[in-house]
């Protein structure tokens, strides 16, 4: 999969690239990271990729000439044009259907903006507009590398095994249950003994029951929507 970044700080980007298993997933080519900068499309010798905003106000805004013209020479580089997504606090939430539904596709160009924002008309430009929290940050890179993060993990090869992905948070729409390593005794804190007993089948039990309660506990919203769901499914 290859993840175009329209961005005017490429090398943020170098550190995702050389680390952990987005890393080696590049390294290996399973997917391809390729930062493009719109001030390579800038018209002016100073590579100006902002302006002052019509009708006055704070800061600068991005322009939509050296953005558009920067996706437009992206979609040039693949056979078929990459899906393209706009980095906004104004976008839809970001969540894990998202990035299942995002790692679908075989390339996708990712717009991060600066400054106060882009000039509205790019907003037409673009298939759909992401947001990864309600909060603001001041770009769109960090953005960019959690739908890269996210989305490169559900394609095979990346992870040891795909199978990591079925019963982990978000998965189903519920919270994993908690997971223990060495020591069996912690500063007090005993590993629970159903997971030191060698039943599997109880060990699945006691890990379904937990995601459950663990949901309920710190997501009602999640735990609510899986109810409906189930109830739906009964009726
Ligand atoms: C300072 S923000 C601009 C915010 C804009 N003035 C507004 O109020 O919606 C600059 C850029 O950071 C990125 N950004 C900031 N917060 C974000 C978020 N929560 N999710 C995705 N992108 C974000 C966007 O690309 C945005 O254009």
């Amino acid at each position: 999969m290859h993840f175009y970044v329209v961005t005017i700080f490429p090398p943020m980007f170098d550190a995702l690239l050389s680390v952990g298993l987005v890393g080696q997933a590049a390294r290996k080519g399973t997917i391809r990271v390729i930062p493009v900068s719109p001030r390579d499309f800038a018209v002016d010798k100073h590579g100006s990729v902002d302006d002052a905003p019509y009708g006055g106000g704070h800061g600068m805004v991005m322009r939509p000439g050296p953005i558009t013209d920067a996706l437009d020479w992206i979609d040039a580089c693949e056979e078929k044009p990459p899906h393209r997504v706009l980095l906004t606090p104004q976008g839809a939430p970001f969540n894990q259907t998202t990035a299942r539904r995002l790692a679908q596709h075989h390339a996708v160009s990712l717009v991060c903006g600066r400054y106060e924002g882009f000039d509205e008309r790019i907003r037409s430009c673009v298939d759909e507009e992401i947001s990864i929290g309600d909060y603001v940050m001041t770009g769109g890179e960090v953005a960019a590398m959690a739908v890269i993060e996210a989305s490169s993990r559900l394609l095979p090869g990346v992870l040891g095994s795909i199978e990591s992905t079925y019963d982990e948070s978000h998965a189903d729409g519920s919270l994993e249950y908690p997971q223990y390593t060495r020591p069996p005794e912690f500063r007090g804190m005993k590993v629970p003994d159903v997971l030191l007993s060698g039943d599997h089948k109880k060990i699945s039990i006691w890990r379904k029951d937990q995601s459950a309660q663990r949901t309920a506990e710190r997501r009602p919203d999640l735990f609510a929507r899986l109810n409906a769901r189930a109830t739906k499914r009964g009726a």
